[in-house]
């Protein structure tokens, strides 16, 4: 019997933090795939083909979205703004509120926006070791406020049924900007439901 076995993954925590194991797989976007997500819808399509972000996913069971399956994912964001916005992922709401999350920093500085879709509204700190609770009420999006790649790893259920349609059509309240290498949040600007 093979009793002493290799792990089924690896998650490098130094260098690129790379990801590797059984049933990874990768995915990534360009800047000018982000389509309404950042303020300057316009300025996102002179980017070509730049990489804004990839993912990589550990999952066993990916198909099948059964309840209590887990998931091991890191997003590395690349450094970059749009028109002053910083680099950041689309961001999302679970469709199962019952469904919590675990985020961790472990490469670059940013922040991890979130929402409870009303009044409440608040930035963690990203940095190398942070660790972050994510209740499934909240919208989430990760930010990279850094000059380098921000790598964050996720431990969640993909039965949450990630819903980023609800925050397109109804962004975050807040967005970080750089200027002038100082982070600066902005209020959104909403047309139909001004806050
Ligand atoms: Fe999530």
């Amino acid at each position: 019997m093979n009793f002493v076995r290799e792990p089924k993954g690896i998650q490098e925590f130094l260098n690129d933090c790379e990801l590797s194991g059984q049933n990874v797989v990768w995915r990534q976007k360009k800047i000018s795939e982000c389509v309404n997500v950042y303020r300057n819808n316009e300025a996102v399509k002179a980017f070509g083909d730049q990489l804004a972000y990839k993912v990589a996913n550990q999952n066993f069971n990916r198909e099948n979205y059964v309840k209590g399956n887990l998931q091991w994912g890191i997003t590395y964001i690349n450094p970059f703004t749009v028109d002053g916005e910083c680099a950041m992922t689309a961001g999302h709401y679970h469709g199962d509120t019952d469904c919590d999350e675990y985020y961790y920093g472990l490469k670059g500085e940013g922040f991890l926006l979130f929402w409870d879709g009303k009044d409440e509204f608040y930035a963690e700190k990203i940095f190398p070791g942070s660790l972050h609770y994510i209740n499934g009420h909240y919208a989430h999006r990760i930010i990279n406020s850094g000059d380098a790649l921000l790598a964050v790893a996720a431990c969640s259920l993909p039965a949450s049924k990630q819903d980023h349609k609800a925050i397109e059509v109804r962004p975050f309240p807040y967005r970080c900007f750089k200027r002038d290498g100082v982070v600066v949040w902005e209020k959104e600007t909403y047309a139909s439901d001004p806050r």
